[in-house]
């Protein structure tokens, strides 16, 4: 059976990530959620835990399995991460090495699987040279990302930024995992 690692951020396409789980589910996937504090204010852990039937991890220090440092074992036992939808600060807090809280964490602890983002933001985050900076940063390390779609946004902005189609998230993860 396949691991995939999702993490869940601050945006109101935060929903939409129980799709993305869902959908990997129902393909015979593991899949792992990580949500962060923001993520939390969108969507509630217990919707993913249904959807998964894993425990949501939400708290670098909570260590539920004495036996294991979860940051690590997590790191070490998927075989594919992504981020979606992924805010600017989560892109900005990678980009620049900060290990801040779980999914930041697990993230900096990966090493030599596929990480994916997915970024969901207003148009104007979106383009804004430092996230750009960011994206290209990262891009350049190996981090795949998969681009936002123009769209009518949550905020009334008609723009890029809108996190892309759940189907087509899917569908790249389950290409790779195969
Ligand atoms: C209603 C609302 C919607 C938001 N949507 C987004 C979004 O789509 N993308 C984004 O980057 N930030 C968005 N934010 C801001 C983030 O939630 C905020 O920057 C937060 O610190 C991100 O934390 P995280 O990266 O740890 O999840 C939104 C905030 C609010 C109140």
């Amino acid at each position: 059976m396949k691991n995939v690692l999702l993490g869940v951020t601050g945006s109101i396409a935060a929903y939409k990530a129980a799709e993305i789980a869902s959908l990997l589910v129902k393909k015979d996937i593991n899949v792992d959620v990580i949500m962060t504090k923001s993520a939390q204010e969108f969507i509630k852990p217990l919707t993913f835990q249904s959807l998964t039937k894993n425990r949501v991890y939400t708290d670098t220090f909570e260590e539920f399995t004495p036996s294991e440092i979860k940051h690590i074992s997590l790191a070490k036992k998927i075989d594919l991460c992504i981020i979606a939808p992924a805010s600017a600060n989560i892109i900005g807090k990678i980009a620049n090495g900060i290990a801040d809280d779980m999914l930041s964490t697990v993230v900096m602890a990966i090493r030599d699987k596929p990480i994916y983002i997915a970024p969901a933001m207003n148009t104007g985050m979106y383009e804004n040279p430092i996230v750009q900076d960011n994206i290209k940063k990262l891009a350049g390390y190996g981090y795949k990302f998969i681009e936002p779609k123009e769209s009518l946004l949550a905020c009334g902005d008609l723009g890029k930024g809108a996190l892309q189609d759940v189907n087509i998230i899917a569908n790249i993860l389950l290409e790779n995992l195969n």
